[in-house]
């Protein structure tokens, strides 16, 4: 698969088939994307890879506080608000999910159930936690950890296998470090759940939007 295509095709899955994923393959996956650049070569990432039995606890775990009505307590803060033009794609895309799923706007149990499904990793057999060392400022960690992200996602498209970035997998920090013995001085950042797609679910495959070009990008080319 070329560099273009992988960019272009590689898509958040929200259905993962039970098929397990290799350790060696996540393994090989991790080695290739450490050559991501970092600051200053500082390869800020830490992580860990939950699979198995750890993973079936947690997944239930996570759901359970999802439906008990748990508050959201993440080390790294989400955006509460956003700009109106970003809340309008955050929202488009909450619609093409909905609508992929055949679940209407007013279908709360429908809605409950996808969540759901989310809070348990849309099935996913494999958990990568990105972290970084409390005592380092977030912010550019916080770049290095996105272009780890996006190597591994690319690497494991091209061997066929599904990603998605799960804001959803961190929300409770305190479960993850009950059940798991992550260090103290690690900040947990992200989450991404690892698998193969199920390819005949309609939420793998329906139209992705991206603003053109135009609408983002100034050309800046004298004073
Ligand atoms: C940091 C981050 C967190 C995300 N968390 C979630 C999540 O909790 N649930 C979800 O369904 N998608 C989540 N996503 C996936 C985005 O919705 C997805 O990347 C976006 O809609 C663009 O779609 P694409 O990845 O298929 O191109 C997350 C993506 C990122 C980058």
């Amino acid at each position: 698969m070329d560099i273009q295509a992988a960019v272009k095709t590689r898509r958040s899955i929200r259905n993962f088939s039970s098929r397990p994923v290799p350790e060696e393959s996540i393994r090989e996956l991790i080695e290739s994307a450490i050559w991501s650049p970092s600051w200053g070569n500082t390869q800020p990432w830490e992580i860990a890879v939950i699979t198995g039995d750890a993973l079936e606890q947690y997944r239930q775990q996570n759901r359970e506080a999802l439906l008990s009505g748990k508050p959201a307590a993440p080390e790294i803060p989400f955006p509460e608000t956003w700009p109106d033009r970003h809340f309008t794609r955050y929202k488009d895309v909450g619609k093409s999910v909905l609508t992929a799923l055949a679940i209407a706007r007013d279908d709360q149990e429908g809605r409950l159930q996808y969540y759901s499904r989310m809070y348990s990793f849309f099935n996913a057999q494999a958990l990568l936690l990105t972290m970084v060392d409390k005592t380092l400022p977030v912010e550019y960690p916080l770049l290095d950890i996105g272009l780890f992200l996006q190597s591994f996602f690319l690497l494991a498209h091209e061997k066929g296998l599904g990603t998605i970035a799960l804001a959803a997998s961190v929300n409770y920090p305190d479960i993850l470090r009950k059940l798991f013995p992550i260090p103290e001085n690690h900040r947990i950042v992200m989450g991404a759940a690892l698998g193969w797609p199920d390819p005949d679910d309609p939420v793998n495959a329906f139209e992705r939007k991206r603003d053109d070009v135009g609408d983002t990008v100034q050309w800046i080319q004298s004073c």
